[in-house]
């Protein structure tokens, strides 16, 4: 492009080596996932990282995740926005992977600065080829969900907040992307009144308030315009020039990821370790430090098959004291037992450096802890995760019971002085999967997480 040689070709030997591919990649992408049903903790493992971190990126998914991060007991809820965007150092970004309602990310930036987020539009960072959420693909969403429970009599169980319907504009190519918006709005305008004509046509239901929502998004458009950026060449420039720390944030989790996920029960994208390549345009060999959070139990919002799930007294008392809510739609969530053996975990395990285990507090009042150690279906053990999800409802599960600790770990700041069967439940699951547990959480603030190396 600027004129200089890309290869050179070896007169006498005749084999070519390239000259744009860097000998050892330079700034690799330090990465932070979810390894169950989300809801994990990722925004404090985030957070912890972000502090010291020059740029923090999403690579995946919508306003339908929700990080919360408590600093200085401020609790800021995040949807669409890196978690990182609380560090002031760091400009904060928003890949080609992640659909956005503009509306949302608006909404959510004024909250979070009526609770002291000051400047966020000053570090905040859009790519031009991330996807647009219309609200009639929340409306959408919200129709497909009355269908789903209609004509099957269950329904996913979705966050309506139309993330599904745009990823479908996405592959099914008339979606509209960013860099629509902030070019000529005229043509923005006609694309917008065929796709909405598109979805009309298919739901004669659906009420859209055409004219409306495109005056809402000339004046989007406009606030947008300066944070916009050719997100390709921002993230090749990251990653190729000077030294600098860059963290990826993943969203939702690997339960949920639409491939290798619980499917048809998952969420639109991959929130794997791919996302993160496709998602921002982060060549392989970049990915660097990939983190799994994992909680010390398990939850899952919504419908589909959780082989460990406790429908007791004991699911109750993690529900409670987890204050197991979704951030986004406040749903309750579903609670059981940690399973390391989930063959999910197999697979995660392999990519992850560390892992971080999180709300281990919310153990202390429970006098024994069950974990699943193997999966059975009609006596035969399951020997890989099952894609389909009837079989994976009649899994049954194999428990260790370990001793409680009955006692409050919310002050303890060091591995050392947690009580020694806490220390062994942390041993135990770091000896299943064979990944080092790297911090553990026991309680919501920045503070808690205690660091074992
Ligand atoms: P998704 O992206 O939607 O999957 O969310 P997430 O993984 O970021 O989880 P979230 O930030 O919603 O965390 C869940 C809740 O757990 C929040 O209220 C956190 O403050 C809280 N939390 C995180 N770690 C701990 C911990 O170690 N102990 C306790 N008691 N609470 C924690």
């Amino acid at each position: 492009m600027n004129g200089e040689p890309v290869f050179k070709r070896h007169r006498e030997s005749g084999q070519v080596e390239s000259l744009r591919i860097p000998k050892e990649p330079r700034n690799k992408v330090t990465v932070v996932l979810g390894a169950q049903w989300g809801d994990e903790g990722k925004g404090k493992v985030v957070d912890l990282l972000a502090l010291d971190a020059d740029l923090v990126c999403r690579c995946q998914g919508g306003n339908n995740a929700g990080h919360t991060v408590v600093v200085d007991s401020v609790e800021y809820d995040f949807h669409l926005l890196p978690s990182g965007v609380l560090n002031k150092k760091a400009v904060s970004f928003i890949g080609n992977g992640v659909v956005i309602h503009l509306p949302g990310l608006f909404e959510e930036a004024e909250k979070n600065l009526q609770k002291g987020l000051q400047g966020w539009e000053k570090r905040l960072k859009i790519s031009d080829r991330a996807h647009i959420v219309f609200n009639f693909h929340q409306a959408v969403d919200g129709i497909q969900e009355q269908q789903r429970q209609l004509q099957a009599g269950k329904n996913l169980g979705t966050t309506k907040k139309g993330i599904g319907p745009a990823y479908s504009s996405k592959a099914a190519r008339n979606g509209l992307r960013i860099c629509d918006l902030v070019s000529d709005f005229t043509v923005f305008e006609e694309k917008f009144r065929v796709l909405a004509g598109h979805f009309l046509t298919m739901y004669p239901n659906l009420k859209v308030d055409i004219d409306n929502e495109l005056q809402q998004l000339k004046v989007y458009a406009e606030r947008l315009r300066p944070l916009v950026t050719d997100g390709v060449y921002f993230m090749h420039k990251a990653l190729t020039g000077p030294s600098k720390k860059i963290l990826v944030e993943g969203a939702n989790a690997a339960l949920l990821d639409i491939d290798f996920g619980t499917y048809p029960f998952v969420t639109s994208s991959n929130c794997t370790a791919g996302g993160v390549c496709t998602g921002l345009g982060v060549p392989p060999s970049y990915v660097g430090r990939v983190y799994g959070v994992v909680k010390a139990y398990t939850t899952r919002v919504g419908v589909g098959a959780f082989p460990t799930e406790q429908d007791n007294e004991v699911g109750n008392l993690l529900q409670s004291r987890g204050r197991e809510f979704g951030v986004t739609t406040g749903r309750r969530r579903r609670c059981g037992s940690v399973s390391p053996a989930c063959p999910s975990f197999w697979m995660c395990s392999i990519l992850y450096a560390f892992i971080a285990l999180t709300k281990l507090d919310i153990l202390d009042t429970l006098p024994e802890i069950k974990v699943g150690v193997s999966y059975t279906v009609d006596d035969e053990p399951l020997p890989s995760f099952p894609a389909n999800m009837d079989v994976l409802m009649r899994v049954s599960v194999t428990y260790e019971t370990l001793p409680g600790w009955c006692c409050s770990t919310e002050d303890v700041r060091c591995f050392e002085e947690l009580p020694s069967q806490a220390q062994s439940y942390i041993r135990f699951i770091e000896d299943f999967l064979q990944v080092p547990v790297k911090w553990v959480g026991v309680g919501k603030s920045r503070e808690s997480m205690i660091k074992l190396f």
